[in-house]
C-alpha cells in the first residue's frame, strides 16, 4: 500500500497539518501542554472505546490519525467540541484530545494509521 512522507518541522504547536493519504485526511496534531495532559488524565471507564493515550501515539507532542469520522464518514472539524479534540458536523460526534470518542454517535475513536518518524521531524504514514 502506498505510504507518503510529510515534514512536520514547520507545524507550531497547537497546530493541525492535514495530508492526504490514500485519498482521504490524516490529522498531524501537534498537540500542546495542556492537550496531552487532557488525554492522558481520563479514567478508561469514562471512555465508550478503552484505549491509553499512551497506546495511539509513539511521541506524546504528535497525535496522528485518520480524520474521518468513525459514524458515517464525514471529517471532523479540529479544536471544537467540548473537549477540544475535533467536532464532527455531520451528527454531532466529540473527539478528545487524542482522537478517542466522547459524545454523540460514533462507536469508535478516529483510527491512528501506521507511522514512524524517520527523523525527529519527518513522518512516513503507510
Ligand atoms: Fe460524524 Fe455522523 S459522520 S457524527
Amino acid at each position: 500500500m502506498a505510504s507518503t512522507e510529510v515534514d512536520i518541522a514547520a507545524v507550531p504547536e497547537g497546530q493541525i497539518l492535514t495530508i492526504k493519504w490514500r485519498g482521504g485526511p490524516v490529522f498531524v496534531r501537534h498537540r500542546t501542554k495542556k492537550e496531552i495532559e487532557d488525554a492522558q488524565n481520563v479514567e478508561l471507564s469514562e471512555l465508550r472505546d478503552p484505549q491509553t493515550d499512551a497506546s495511539r501515539v509513539q511521541k506524546p507532542e504528535w497525535l496522528i490519525v485518520v480524520g474521518i469520522c468513525t459514524h458515517l464518514g464525514c471529517v471532523p472539524i479540529g479544536h471544537e467540541g467540548k473537549y477540544e479534540g475535533w467536532f464532527c458536523p455531520c451528527h454531532g460526534s466529540v473527539y478528545d484530545t487524542s482522537g478517542r470518542i466522547r459524545q454523540g454517535p460514533a462507536p469508535l475513536n478516529l483510527a491512528v494509521p501506521e507511522y514512524k518518524f524517520l527523523t525527529d521531524t519527518r513522518l512516513k504514514i503507510g
